[in-house]
């Protein structure tokens, strides 16, 4: 039979328009994995208002902090160190910088009884790693010791030390470090510590948090085995101590600390260098605090975290030996 090719294209052309009319007719129908993908439309939604929430968390401030504040909010402990040439001077200097070394937050005033500052001890404060405020304040004449004067005859490191509460209250004078004082108004505590004492680093934690003036007992001192505050019911109500009890403030200059607001507060405190032997520490007291406002620490003052330690005065006489055959000790190295 006679096929004719119009009408297989005809026929061809019917099947595939029905066809294509029945695949139209499918897709506008609803099919049986419609619930399945909402479900997982739905799960996706879920997750993301999850996401949104954890980033809301996340920008949120905190609500009170559960840590210890911040190292940065510990008020800043200024320590007060006079100092003098003299053959152990590095030594102890370097003993005393590798223990202020251990204390967090502190500032190191070094005050030299000299005309300026000396290549010892700018290099010690260099090399200390600690921040510090160098000062030179030279001793008037009228105020030094003289040849075969005992020590106690007239008090060492009065300039010195007014000289650093000079700086902290703004008015100048170092030679070395950090030059700007304190802003006004930050918080901090003043100590002073001669180069030659034994610190705890725990006595330096005691002291930070000092509103007025704060005290403790201080080991091998006037004569005791230790001297200090007796406090009852954590109220200072007297001293121990056995030489002139009835000094205002018989404490030694390493048993108190001063806060550094009360300090800028009362611009005329400061230690009278004609104050009579053993009243130093009272001259300056007495102008910031009545006693029963002392503030006892180190266990209610039962806990000894400093000693009024001496250095021995070194024998050198091989040395002025040899030096005199011209064989001393090589002069470059420093000691
Ligand atoms: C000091 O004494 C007071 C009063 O007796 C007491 O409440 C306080 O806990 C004591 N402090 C220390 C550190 O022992």
């Amino acid at each position: 039979m006679k096929l004719k090719l119009k009408n297989v294209f005809l026929v061809y052309f019917l099947v595939s328009i029905a066809g294509l009319l029945y695949a139209l007719v499918q897709l506008g129908q609803p099919c049986d994995c419609l619930p399945a993908l909402r479900a997982a439309a739905e799960q996706l939604r879920q997750k993301d208002l999850r996401i949104s929430q954890l980033q809301a968390d996340l920008h949120r401030p905190p609500a009170v902090p559960a840590q210890p504040p911040e190292p940065e909010v510990l008020p800043t402990i200024y320590v007060i160190t006079p100092t003098y040439a003299r053959l152990v001077q590095k030594a102890e200097l370097v003993r005393l910088s590798q223990t202020l070394s251990l204390v967090p937050r502190l500032h190191w005033l070094l005050v030299e009884d000299a005309e300026g500052p000396t290549p010892l001890v700018s290099g010690m404060l260099a090399a200390s790693g600690l921040l510090f405020t160098h000062l030179a304040v030279l001793t008037p004449k009228a105020q030094q010791l003289r040849e075969g004067e005992p020590g106690w005859m007239r008090p060492r490191g009065v300039e010195q030390r007014n000289g650093a509460l000079a700086w902290l209250r703004g008015q100048g004078g170092a030679v070395g470090g950090e030059k700007d004082p304190p802003s006004p108004g930050s918080p901090g505590v003043v100590y002073f510590a001669d180069d030659d004492n034994t610190y705890s680093r725990a006595l330096f934690e005691e002291m930070r948090w000092t509103r007025g003036v704060s005290v403790w007992p201080v080991g091998l001192v006037g004569g005791l085995r230790f001297e200090g505050p007796r406090v009852q019911d954590g109220r200072v109500v007297g001293f121990h101590t056995a030489w002139e009890p009835t000094r205002p403030f018989p404490v030694d200059m390493a048993g108190f600390a001063v806060a550094l607001p009360l300090l800028l507060a009362k611009p005329d405190a400061r230690f009278d260098a004609a104050a009579p032997r053993g009243h130093l520490e009272s001259s300056l007291l007495s102008r910031l605090v009545d006693p029963k406002d002392l503030e006892p620490r180190a266990a209610n003052c039962t806990r000894v975290l400093v000693w009024h330690t001496r250095t021995e005065k070194p024998k050198m006489k091989q040395e002025e030996q040899l030096q005199r055959q011209g064989r001393g000790s090589d002069p470059a190295v420093e000691v």
